[in-house]
């Protein structure tokens, strides 16, 4: 198995791009089944997630062009099946984004269910709840969800939790429904918003998106389109802390700096210097000091995907800072991971207490998620020695490149591939 070994880099300098957003990539690749006709999408990162979300569209009877230069092509105007393949589905939860579209196209969809993992168990019920408000016949059984529905009527969809995935599945249903879905409660992650963009630029009428509220007026069908995601603001703030752990000073560029309000306010309350530009953001760690307590929330909070970064960064600032994780409940995987690394950090319920300035040490690891594996990679450029890390197929699902991006700005990192 591959393994990223790490030893401990003088500060980082230099600049790394950031590609397109994982996050907002794969909803709108599922959205792509709602159109007519080919569409082209472009600023795509090359990621495990990706292909297999092309996997499973190909699967499904949607021909998908090879991932070519950012570019991707996919074409459904073919007859779609409404059956997806477990081992694509068991790959990746976010097949499930499938289940909205199908049910939108051909009245049918059988998924089958996303299986849990290291950060929680990752229901699904607020998606069936609102399919069945929409008049679907949701059916569960043996390990698979069958939805049904002759026609979808729009109506007005209460979300218990504001969930990404829910509110994406929920608005990509509702778009050729009869009449208005108004979805209380919603996500409002830039991500909703770039896919409420690609839905009306196919000609969908979904007003609201990233706010708590959105409107999806259905319409009678949906063209084709080309669409260019958004920069991906979690690589971008995973680059952030590298840049202020190592007390360096790197230029990040293709940056929407008004997705990372929270990370920029946190950091700079921890003596980090950022420069906001229009594209870009330059962060200077060279007066980083004291610690802070973050707190995670959905969208505008602080990103749950960000705190196991952030708490890298906290195991070597002065003082003590408090990390609380309100999203999942159980992201705290990579506690253990660092303490081996000689961090001090305690779990305290849904809170993690870090002493800081500690001195961490090289040790091997596993990536116990993607975001986990990241920041595994961030501690290992501070530790003293070689930290090697294990299961980095998790890392390879969210991160482009990391180690050519690091090592362009100094970092001390590779890859091996172990026999
Ligand atoms: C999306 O996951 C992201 N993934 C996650 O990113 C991200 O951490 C998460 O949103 C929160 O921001 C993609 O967009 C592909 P949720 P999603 O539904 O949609 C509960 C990464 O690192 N919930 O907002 O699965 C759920 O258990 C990944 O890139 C229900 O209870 O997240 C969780 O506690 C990790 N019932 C909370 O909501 C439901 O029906 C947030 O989940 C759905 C969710």
């Amino acid at each position: 198995m591959a393994k990223i070994l790490v030893e401990k880099s003088g500060p980082l300098s230099g600049t790394i791009k950031i590609n397109g957003a994982k996050n907002a990539v794969l909803p709108i690749l599922a959205a792509t089944l709602l159109a007519s006709d080919k569409c082209v999408l472009e600023e795509i990162p090359n990621l495990r997630d990706v292909s297999v979300m092309g996997e499973l569209l190909t699967a499904l009877g949607a021909k998908v062009s090879p991932l070519k230069d950012g570019c991707m092509e996919v074409d459904p105007s073919g007859e779609i099946l409404g059956e997806a393949p477990y081992e694509l589905i068991q790959k990746m939860r976010a097949s499930f984004f499938v289940m909205g579209p199908l049910l939108a196209k051909n009245g049918v969809a059988r998924i089958s269910m996303p299986g849990g993992c290291a950060i929680g168990a990752r229901p699904i019920d607020l998606h069936l709840k609102g399919f069945s408000a929409l008049g679907a016949e949701i059916e569960l059984g043996h390990g698979f969800v069958e939805a049904r529905a002759e026609k979808l009527v729009g109506t007005t969809i209460y979300l218990d939790f504001p969930s990404v995935g829910a509110t994406e599945n929920i608005m990509m249903a509702a778009t050729m429904a009869e009449g208005t879905t108004i979805i209380e409660n919603a996500a409002e992650e830039p991500e909703i918003i770039d896919l409420a963009n690609f839905l009306n630029k196919l000609g969908a009428n979904v007003k609201g998106a990233g706010t708590d509220t959105i409107k999806i007026v259905g319409v009678e069908s949906l063209g084709s389109t080309v669409h260019a995601v958004i920069p991906d603001r979690i690589e971008t703030g995973t680059y952030m802390i590298a840049a202020a752990m190592t007390r360096g000073n790197l230029m990040i560029e293709n940056v929407v700096p008004s997705h990372l309000k929270p990370i920029i306010a946190k950091l700079r309350e921890c003596g980090v210097e950022i420069e906001e530009g229009d594209d870009y953001l330059r962060v200077d760690g060279k007066n980083l000091t004291g610690s802070v307590d973050i707190t995670t929330l959905p969208y505008p909070g602080f990103p749950t995907d960000l705190q196991a970064q952030f708490m890298s960064l906290l195991t070597v600032t002065e003082g003590t800072g408090i990390v609380s994780e309100t999203v999942f409940e159980n992201r705290f995987m990579h506690v253990s991971e660092l303490n081996r690394m000689g961090a001090n950090i305690k779990i305290e319920g849904h809170s993690a207490v870090v002493q800081g300035h500690g001195n961490l040490q090289g040790a091997q690891v596993k990536a116990t998620d993607l975001r986990a594996g990241a920041a595994l990679i961030l501690a290992g450029l501070v530790a003293d020695g070689v930290t090697e890390i294990g299961d980095i197929y998790h890392i390879d699902r969210g991160y482009v490149a990391i180690e050519e991006k690091l090592r362009g700005v100094g970092a001390n990192i590779r890859r091996v591939e172990e026999e």
